[in-house]
């Protein structure tokens, strides 16, 4: 969000405004804003604090304890690799290990170019197919290590096609 400019504060305001209504807004709040700019930084959690009434530190709270909540901004593609008990016995610690040395970065971080985060799940309820992991919202089933850098290339083939016909 690089620093809060008034438009994003404008926008804070507004969806802060939307619950104001509701007994337990927090969640909606932080959902709405999450999908909106992908992350919540401090700064916006001061704001939805002084908007709400509720504190920082619950607000904090809420947002450091869902994995679908962030501090900081995703990349365009987030890589969720699955280590839940039946992907573990698969092998997904392989899988995990091996995007990890392709990506040059640990679970939890992002490339510098904002293409990639990488998360460490528990189970994503696909234990049928596992390793399972997750991109983007997309389940990609029996993965094994030695399929990861065909996938990081296909996900930048597709991203450059997309940028194509954008530009
Ligand atoms: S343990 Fe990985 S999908 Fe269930």
């Amino acid at each position: 969000m690089g620093g809060l400019n008034s438009a994003a504060a404008a926008k804070i305001k507004e969806i802060c405004a939307r619950y104001k209504n509701e007994n337990t807004p927090l969640m909606m709040i932080l959902s709405d804003i999450q999908n909106e700019y992908g992350y919540i930084p401090l700064e916006v959690q001061e704001l939805v604090s002084k908007e709400t009434g509720i504190s920082v530190a619950e607000i904090y709270g809420v947002v450091t304890f869902y994995s679908f909540f962030s501090l900081t901004p995703k990349g365009k593609y987030v890589i969720g690799c699955c280590l839940g008990t039946a992907c573990y016995v698969k092998g997904a610690q392989n899988v995990i290990d091996k995007f990890s040395e392709e990506l040059k970065i640990q679970p939890g971080e992002t490339t510098d170019d904002g293409m990639f985060t990488l998360d460490a799940l528990r189970c994503i309820g696909a234990c049928g197919i596992a390793p399972a992991v997750s991109i983007n919202g997309k389940v990609y089933p029996k993965m094994d290590a030695a399929q990861v850098p065909g996938v990081i290339n296909d996900l930048c083939l597709e991203y450059k096609e997309k940028e194509g016909q954008n530009a």
